[in-house]
């Protein structure tokens, strides 16, 4: 399934501006993530979408916006795919470390936060 994560960027109730609204759509995408993955899915997550055509499309109205596409499925073997994704897939994740993006005081300070 191919499905379009839409922020509703102004309130139902008042039509004022939600400042949250991108963060909330993250939220709601992560956790869509997890209780797919939970049930033997795979989600993969795309910014490189056409905002406009998807509003084109879909009849998205002014108060909301396109932001990513979610591609939802079962994974295939990763020896089928095509290169570069099969050993894309197959190769192990790597995480940065907590102290090159969580800072103490100021931004990109050297304290560390976990001393
Ligand atoms: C908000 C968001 C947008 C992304 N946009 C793209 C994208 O446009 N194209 C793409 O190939 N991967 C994109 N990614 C990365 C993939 O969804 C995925 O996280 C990444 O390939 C790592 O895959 P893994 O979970 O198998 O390690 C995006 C991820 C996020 C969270």
């Amino acid at each position: 399934m191919l499905a379009i994560g839409v922020a509703r960027t102004r309130f139902q109730r008042n039509d004022k501006p939600n400042a949250a609204a991108r963060h909330d759509l993250g939220a709601a995408s992560a956790h869509l993530t997890f209780e797919a993955t939970a049930r033997g899915l795979a989600v993969h997550q795309m910014i490189g979408i056409v905002p406009d055509r998807a509003r084109e499309l879909y009849a998205i109205p002014d108060h909301s916006e396109a932001l990513t596409g979610l591609a939802i499925g079962y994974a295939a073997d990763p020896s089928q795919a095509p290169e570069p994704y099969g050993s894309r897939d197959e190769a192990p994740r790597t995480r940065k470390p907590l102290e090159e993006f969580v800072f103490l005081g100021r931004y990109a300070s050297n304290a560390n936060p976990f001393a």
